[in-house]
């Protein structure tokens, strides 16, 4: 048996290797960035970056990448990946904000806000590790990135990152708010969150007092925003990492406050018994009574849900997505958790809160080894929303996907991205079932159980009139997806370059599938051929599987009551040595103990964790037969073997995709700093750039393949 032996060999060494929790090397995970898009791009701003590079002496560590803080990045609609396959660190672009090094130009913001129209992004607050603060940017200075020229022709102009000034006294001390953007009313909205004592700087881990503010930016004119920093009323509850949600009603559209916490717990700061009484006291009620903010006319609301309210979270994320008759207004949140102790395990869970009818939707139950917190969300075509970025728990656990796709339209989240490929927005079944109409909309349930207020009402029927821009649908990039199977190869010895490009969870699922099957194969035609065994038990759940893989006789046969199948829970404990000697099929009696995993050898899935042991009730794989009493209690940790389960595990699991990407810990021993290997938005530098923009603000660290025609994006620049 050299053949098969050597190939679960090479199965076993995948899938362990595999283990290591060794993401590809790239970006680990990100915590607590500004994120928002330009038309056809979406812009990553500040947070702290964690990458996973390679060991000179092989596995791989996670290290924090404090370069980033000199980078705008980027991510381009027009990729085309597999989150399963495509090596996502590389479709991140990154455009320099200070010519080159980090620093005082350009600190390491962690949370606040980016605001952006179509034109123009800003970014604005957020926390700083306390430094030299003598040398930090001024309380009133911020950044912003021209992309489009719009408003009066300015002669000289170019796309580039520039500096910029608040007004009115607002200034940028303040943290952990929601932010959110309107980009057809060029407003922009940070809705209370964090700040020092007295409005002070604000440094990580010295922030204790919550804003009752609410601070706006006027963005029409452009390069010149107008900023504003209004006292909420006294009945709109201060929170923390609530999400702040613009939707298309009445004027100028409307706010909807959701979620966030009154104490949320970090690494370094623990809550309480008081504040931790408080929170899970008070933070629930923020998705039972969301305040509704009424743009036009300044005006305040708080009105009830029903329906299947979601617990209290705080650093979720959320997009929203109107009917085509706009009779509903959905808006997704997903993700986060509930800040009271900052191990607590993070949700991977879907909500829709659907307006007018304020009705809450649980539109999908997760899969906790996806689950994240700090990520943002947004929205690339009317029915798929990206969500970028975010933390697990610690640093150090990666993320699987540092880009995921979620389908609004069917609610489950998707393995690849194709910018040919998309669809208007369909109300899903799932809350058309609680609000009526179909998936175009004709919504019958239209209004709350009972509105607060007579005027809210009023916001909701009238109709929003302008137009909403959008840059959809995107034309592919040129270049391909960069896949796993570029790993360089250096270094690994003795390990198949055949396998060098194949390495990840789903080859390990596949190899080992494969294995099996010619195990079972093999098993089948020995025991067709073996005596039938004195006598043994059968367990009636397994017969059938159990039957094909050992060869049992069909059902009917009557030799079939006295056959031995062995339990396939593989559980070594119940395996009779007698049966070994029985001579009902030595093979698979042993082979299988000796050459498969065990439970404690898991494939390529997650290992428990601390974060992520939380068992969650998984849904059988649709049309898998139903799993024995104890690998019903799922966790997601399930030994692949066929007669226990007979799918891969969890590729089928709710049309989750397979997001566990594995890369071989041995194949690269070389780092690249990730400004050296990522492409450059390539626009052209004007030599006569104006004064007071940075030296080289638009760094083109290109790679071939990518550059930009310049006149396609000059022709786009002027808007009225
Ligand atoms: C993924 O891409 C990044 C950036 O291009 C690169 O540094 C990294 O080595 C790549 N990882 C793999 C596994 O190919
Ligand atoms: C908002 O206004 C208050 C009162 O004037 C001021 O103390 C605070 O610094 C302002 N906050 C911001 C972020 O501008
Ligand atoms: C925040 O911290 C400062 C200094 O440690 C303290 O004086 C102040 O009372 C605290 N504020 C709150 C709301 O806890
Ligand atoms: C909203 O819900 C809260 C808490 O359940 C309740 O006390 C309040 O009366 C409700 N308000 C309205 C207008 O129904
Ligand atoms: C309803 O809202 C209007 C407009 O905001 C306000 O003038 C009025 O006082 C509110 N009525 C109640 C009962 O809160
Ligand atoms: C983004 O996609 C467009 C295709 O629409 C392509 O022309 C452009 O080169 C891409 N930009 C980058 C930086 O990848």
């Amino acid at each position: 048996m050299p053949l098969d032996t050597s190939f679960v060999v090479v199965a076993l060494w995948v899938s362990l290797t595999g283990l290591s929790w060794a993401e590809g090397y790239g970006i680990c995970n990100w915590d607590r960035m500004r994120v928002n898009t330009i038309r056809d791009k979406v812009y990553i701003d500040g947070g702290v970056l964690w990458q996973n590079v390679p060991l000179p002496t092989g596995g791989d560590t996670q290290t924090r990448d404090v370069d980033a803080a000199a980078n705008l990045y980027y991510l381009n609609f027009s990729s085309t990946f597999d989150t399963t396959k495509t090596n996502l660190t590389a479709l991140f672009g990154t455009i320099s904000k200070t010519g080159g090094a980090a620093g005082n130009r350009a600190p390491e913001y962690h949370d606040g806000a980016m605001f952006a129209n179509e034109g123009e992004l800003i970014l604005y607050g957020g926390a700083l590790d306390e430094t030299d603060s003598s040398s930090e940017p001024h309380d009133d200075e911020t950044m912003r990135y021209e992309r489009y020229q719009y408003g009066p022709q300015r002669d000289s102009w170019s796309p580039a990152v520039y500096d910029g000034e608040l007004d009115n006294d607002v200034t940028r001390y303040i943290t952990s708010g929601a932010g959110v953007s309107a980009p057809s009313e060029n407003l922009g909205f940070y809705f209370s969150g964090l700040h020092a004592e007295n409005w002070g700087p604000v440094y990580d881990g010295f922030v204790n007092e919550t804003s009752d503010r609410l601070i706006t930016v006027d963005m029409s004119s452009m390069g010149d925003g107008t900023w504003s920093n209004r006292t909420l009323p006294g009945e709109i509850q201060n929170r923390i990492n609530a999400e702040a949600v613009w939707i298309p009603v009445s004027t100028s559209g409307a706010l909807v406050i959701i979620g966030g916490v009154t104490d949320l717990a970090t690494a370094g700061d623990r809550l309480n018994d008081d504040q931790k009484k408080r929170s899970s006291a008070t933070s629930p009620s923020f998705m039972q009574t969301v305040p509704v903010y009424d743009i036009a006319a300044d005006k305040w609301y708080l009105q009830n849900t029903t329906g299947e309210t979601p617990p209290m979270l705080t650093q979720f994320c959320s997009v929203y997505a109107s009917a085509k008759d706009q009779s509903s207004h959905n808006i997704y949140i997903y993700g986060g958790f509930d800040g009271l102790d900052a191990s607590n395990a993070r949700t991977d869970d879907v909500y829709v809160l659907s307006l007018p009818s304020f009705t809450w939707v649980k539109l999908l139950s997760g899969d906790a080894a996806h689950a994240r917190s700090t990520h943002r969300c947004v929205k690339a075509y009317p029915d798929q929303m990206w969500v970028v970025g975010g933390v697990k728990i610690a640093p150090t656990d990666c993320l699987d996907d540092i880009i995921s796709v979620f389908n609004l339209n069917t609610g489950k989240f998707q393995n690849t991205y194709d910018p040919t490929k998309y669809s208007e927005y369909k109300v899903p079944d799932m809350v058309t079932a609680q609000i009526g109409g179909d998936s175009s909309g004709g919504a019958t349930k239209t209004a709350p159980k009972s509105w607060t207020n007579a005027s809210l009402a009023d916001v909701f029927s009238s109709k929003y009139t302008k137009t909403i821009p959008t840059s959809w649908p995107y034309q592919p990039a040129d270049t391909n997806a960069p896949v796993i199977s570029e790993v360089p190869n250096k270094g690994s010895s003795g390990f198949p370059s055949w396998a060098g490009g194949i390495i990840g969870a789903v080859l390990g699922v596949a190899l080992l599938a494969g294995a099996f099957v010619f195990w079972c194969l093999r098993q089948r035609r020995k025991n067709r051929q073996a005596p039938p065994p004195a006598k043994s038990v059968i367990s009636d759940r397994r017969s059938r599987i159990m039957g094909w893989v050992v060869g049992v006789p069909k059902s009917g046969d009557t030799t079939m009551d006295d056959r031995t199948v062995f339990d396939g829970d593989v559980d070594e404990s119940k395996i009779d040595p007698s049966d070994a000697t029985t001579g009902a099929s030595p093979e698979a009696m042993s082979e299988p103990v000796h050459e498969m995993p065990d439970r404690s050898t898991v494939l390529p899935v997650e290992l428990p964790t601390t974060y992520n042991n939380n068992p969650l009730p998984v849904p059988n794989p649709p049309g898998s037969p139903a799993l024995s009493s104890t690998a019903g209690s799922q966790t997601g940790y399930v030994s692949p073997m066929c007669p226990a389960t007979p799918e891969p595990v969890e590729s089928e699991f709710a049309g989750r995709p397979a997001h566990h990407r594995h890369y071989s810990s041995f194949s690269s021993s070389d780092a690249f700093p990730i400004a050296d290997v990522l492409h450059g938005e390539n626009t052209e530098r004007n030599p006569h750039r104006q004064t007071g923009v940075s030296d080289i603000s638009e760094m083109s660290v290109s790679s071939e393949g990518t550059r930009v025609n310049h006149t396609s994006e000059t022709t786009e620049e002027t808007r009225s």
